[in-house]
């Protein structure tokens, strides 16, 4: 399929799964990999055929929406970002936890991928924060709209092109080598609960004090789906608990109620008095 052809067709079909096109720019060949499979599954020429398709099978969108979920993600994506979740999200939350006399910090992993994301939080955990905070535990929920991508999470193993980024401290203590695969260790997995969710109709269940929401609902769905969206996932928070964007990422317009903690990494909090759902539009 040639490029124009699936940029035309992507502009034509993503406003109708309340998604934007604007969000797949840079990253639509897996999603044109994926478009000319399926239109030779289906023995269609081109994606004029697969329009035609579509107008005639109502329940080939809710495929072609499988085929539009951008997977690309690693450890310690966007150094910056974990840097500063080790050095002052995570114990800045966790002294309040501790101050509510919480037993466990719960986190949120929302399009979690294969686990990078979620398991980089946990090692971040366990090697550089857990010993100050000998009664406080983490629990992590991890969730994806893709049964497959989280049964990778579970297997946990990883090409070394997916760990790469992590400090090599934090690696060589985290993985094993097996088969010439990078095996997350089980102490770095036993605190993570993966769950098939689409965030679009079910968010995972709060309260939770720190929400990564990174390269999914503010890069690929529409404004109006942000906006309902982090509604939703503001009312999962608590207290001044802290919500994690995509480092390209924006706010919708009309947010209220969430304020930068560090700005340019795209960590927000939440006013205490916010965490109502109400309170995030103007
Ligand atoms: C680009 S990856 C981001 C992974 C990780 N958060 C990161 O930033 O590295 C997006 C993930 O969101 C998942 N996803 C796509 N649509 C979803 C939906 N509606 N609900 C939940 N997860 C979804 C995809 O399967 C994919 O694993």
């Amino acid at each position: 399929m040639k490029d124009e052809q699936c940029v035309r067709f992507l502009q034509w079909a993503l406003p109708q799964l309340r998604m934007r096109w604007d969000g797949f720019r840079k990253v639509r060949r897996q999603v044109r990999k994926r478009l000319t499979r399926r239109l030779r599954e289906l023995g269609l020429a081109d994606t004029e055929a697969y329009r035609d398709y579509l107008h005639r099978h109502a329940e080939e969108w809710h495929y072609l929406d499988t085929l539009c979920r951008i997977t690309i993600s690693r450890f310690y994506r966007d150094k910056g970002v974990y840097a500063a979740l080790s050095e002052q999200v995570l114990p800045t939350l966790a002294r309040a936890a501790q101050q509510r006399r919480d037993k466990a910090l719960r986190v949120w992993s929302a399009g979690c991928g294969s686990g990078e994301e979620p398991y980089t939080t946990a090692i971040l955990w366990h090697l550089e924060l857990r010993a100050r905070y000998p009664d406080l535990r983490i629990e992590i929920v991890a969730t994806d709209a893709d049964p497959a991508m989280l049964a990778r999470a579970r297997e946990a193993n990883y090409a070394f092109a997916s760990v790469k980024d992590l400090p090599p401290g934090l690696r060589d203590q985290a993985f094993e080598q097996a088969h010439g695969a990078c095996r997350l260790k089980p102490a770095y997995r036993c605190d993570i609960t993966f769950l098939v969710r689409d965030i679009r109709n079910e968010q995972a269940e709060g309260p939770f004090d720190l929400v990564l929401c990174r390269n999914l609902v503010f890069t690929y769905f529409d404004d109006a789906l942000q906006s309902e969206l982090l509604g939703r996932i503001v009312a999962t928070m608590r207290g001044s608990a802290a919500l994690v964007l995509g480092i390209h990422e924006e706010l919708p317009a009309d947010t209220r109620g969430l304020y930068p903690w560090f700005g340019k990494l795209r960590i927000y909090r939440l006013h205490e008095s916010a965490s109502h759902p109400d309170m995030m539009r103007s």
